[in-house]
């Protein structure tokens, strides 16, 4: 099922406003700041409470992937670049026996739309980290899960993003990700090859909005753990009817021995 076929066809006068809120922050607010800390809050501060309802149409293949998560009693799981929480309150109802779950983000703004649905909620066994997921202080092999929703394209140091969670996950634990990305000019045999032109106006489309598209990442990802699954394809837009952006979602598994 497409992340957007719960959501009604026509967007009321408040939705849209909420959407006007959004298309000012991406495409006319220039971002500012030293650190990516004060970029990310440059960016988000004045968009986190209309986030949702905008990502919900852009972001796609996140509920696909949570449909293929086993959350079990007793396990912890760690989202990375959590946001609004969307993704974990999206399966609130499964994850009420697990041991722990931390939504870790740099970003205050969206951490503090997060933190009030979960106390909305009531979900106990949640908490939020305000942290810099590149420099997560979890000890090492503590994790049974690990997911990034759309947020490898915006962390500029993102092959340390990635070895973090390979050092928290236990041996055989799970990592999931959906993301944009282009593919290889010249892909492994089975694997998705884009035009020049799609690789070319995504990457610079999204580079405007700090979204880093790569072809490294599915690339680092089967490189650093056992593949579970691995799908390529193109979603929806808002407001931009004819086109469609190159997204992955990625499931794999951290080996038991030694990688
Ligand atoms: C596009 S949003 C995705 C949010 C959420 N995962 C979702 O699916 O809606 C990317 C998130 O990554 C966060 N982020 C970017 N770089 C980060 C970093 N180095 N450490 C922690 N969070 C980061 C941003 O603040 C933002 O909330």
């Amino acid at each position: 099922m497409s992340d957007t076929a719960h959501l009604p066809q026509t967007r009321s006068g408040k939705g849209r406003l909420a959407d006007l809120r959004v298309l000012w922050h991406l495409m006319l607010s220039p971002v500012k700041g030293r650190t990516h800390a004060e970029r990310l809050e440059s960016f988000y501060g004045g968009q986190a409470g209309d986030y949702d309802s905008f990502r919900e149409r852009l972001l796609h293949g996140r509920d696909d992937v949570l449909d293929h998560l086993c959350f079990n009693p007793g396990m912890s799981w760690v989202d990375m670049g959590a946001g609004t929480g969307r993704n974990v309150l999206r399966v609130a109802d499964r994850i009420t026996d697990m041991k722990e779950v931390l939504l870790v983000d740099l970003s205050k703004s969206m951490l503090n739309v997060a933190r009030e649905k979960l106390n909305q909620r009531q979900l106990g066994n949640a908490s939020c980290v305000h942290a810099d997921v590149t420099m997560l202080d979890l000890p090492d092999e503590s994790v049974d899960i690990v997911t990034f929703f759309y947020s490898l394209t915006m962390i500029p140091n993102w092959f340390a993003a990635i070895e973090v969670a390979h050092r928290i996950l236990k041996p055989g634990g799970t990592i999931a990700v959906a993301d944009f990305y282009v593919s290889r000019k010249y892909p492994d045999s089975g694997q998705r090859q884009h035009s020049s032109l799609t690789r070319l106006f995504w990457s610079n489309w999204f580079s405007a909005d700090g979204v880093y598209l790569s072809s490294d990442h599915p690339a680092m990802l089967q490189h650093r753990f056992e593949l579970g699954c691995l799908s390529e394809r193109f979603g929806k837009v808002p407001y931009l009817p004819l086109l469609r952006a190159p997204y992955y979602t990625f499931i794999g598994r951290k080996p038991e021995v030694g990688h």
